[in-house]
Order: structure tokens, then C-alpha cells, then sequence
């Protein structure tokens, strides 16, 4: 074949572990919800810029720092996020990856979150807690996209990596991950439940 692929962009997804993800989930939706009663910041803060949801992204964004839970989840975040780093090729030059933000994100019916990039990490991701069926995914967006310029949209049924878009399924107990200059975005929950999860960002130093 004459053509090859070049400059590839990773995405990440696995089971945070093999067994015991009901239980870890149900004690970390429990959790959510008594930190969205408990933040009052964090709600208002939600009014204005989550409309219609709640994050702790402005407000308690360190969560790691705080909850036991959430600790351990770092921990097991972590045994991923190096993997992931190993299969970039990264050269950390001798420096240990370090989660920075740990945040929650709870989406009622209507709430949506609108395409963003996550600055001053090199590697973010989420874990998926509560996901109801028929709940958003997270929808990715080919990083050359405001390059394209003249070029002719794709075909319908254009092979899969050839495609502008890639929506992952949010699938309670799975982390994705991806490099933090990847934009992405929620579309709109359309189910009755709630859909929780938790959000993260990584750097070395
Ligand atoms: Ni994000």
C-alpha cells in the first residue's frame, strides 16, 4: 500500500479495574451527590457557566487531596495514565506524572458541556460513575479541523479513522483518557437520570 497513516491521535479506554466496580461506583456517586449538597460555590458557579448541572471544576477541584475515595481513585487513575504516557512515547525525562485536578461533574436531563480543551496538563481523562442508558458520550474532534481549509467534508459512510468526529459511550467504570489539547464535548443529556463523573487533569513535574 502506497499510503500510510501518520501522526495518529490516541485515545485510551479501559476498565478502571477487573472486579468491584459496583460497589467503588456506588460509594463514589454517593459521594457526589453529598459534595453538590455540601458546595455552595460550586453550585452557584455551576448556575452560570454548567447550566442546568453541577462540577466542582471552579470550586473543589482537588478532590484527592480531600476524600479517601478520591485518593484512591488517583491512585488507580494513575496506574493508567502511565500506561498511556508509555504508549505516547513521552519522554518525561526523569520526572513522575502527577494528577493536578480532580473534579466532579454531575449532568441532570438538559445539561450539556460545550467543546473545551484542558489547560495546563498534558494528559486528561474521565472516569465514568453513574451513566444511565442512552446518556451522552463524550465526543471527540479531529485536532486539524480548523485546518481544513478548502478541503470537501467526508463521505456518509467514510472508514471510522478518516472521520472528523469520535464519540465514545460514557460507560460506568471505564476511564478514558487523551492528550489535553484534544477538543471534546458533552451534547445534552436526554435521559431522565443523572449521569456522574469524575474529571481529571495530569502534568510532570
Ligand atoms: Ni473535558
Amino acid at each position: 500500500m502506497p499510503i500510510r497513516a501518520w501522526f495518529p491521535t490516541f485515545i485510551y479506554c479501559e476498565p478502571l479495574q477487573k472486579s468491584g466496580l459496583a460497589r467503588l461506583n456506588a460509594d463514589l456517586a454517593g459521594e457526589c451527590r453529598q459534595l453538590r449538597a455540601f458546595d455552595r460555590a460550586g453550585r452557584r458557579w455551576s448556575e452560570k457557566n454548567y447550566p442546568g448541572g453541577y462540577t466542582s471544576y471552579a470550586s473543589l477541584n482537588e478532590l484527592h487531596r480531600f476524600s479517601s475515595t478520591f485518593s484512591d481513585l488517583e491512585k488507580k487513575l494513575t496506574r493508567h495514565v502511565r500506561g498511556f504516557a508509555r504508549a505516547l512515547d513521552l519522554n518525561l525525562r526523569g520526572r513522575s506524572i502527577r494528577l493536578t485536578d480532580l473534579w466532579v461533574n454531575i449532568m441532570p436531563p438538559t445539561a450539556a458541556h460545550s467543546l473545551h480543551l484542558h489547560p495546563l496538563s498534558f494528559i486528561s481523562g474521565t472516569y465514568y460513575v453513574v451513566t444511565p442508558r442512552g446518556c451522552p458520550g463524550l465526543k471527540f474532534e479531529d485536532p486539524r479541523l480548523d485546518r481544513f481549509m478548502a478541503a470537501p467534508p467526508k463521505l456518509p459512510g467514510a472508514r471510522r479513522a478518516n472521520q472528523v468526529h469520535i464519540t465514545y459511550p460514557a460507560e460506568a467504570g471505564n476511564v478514558v483518557l487523551f492528550e489535553s489539547w484534544l477538543r471534546h464535548e458533552v451534547a445534552a443529556n436526554r435521559v431522565a437520570e443523572e449521569r456522574i463523573s469524575v474529571s481529571f487533569n495530569f502534568n510532570w513535574a
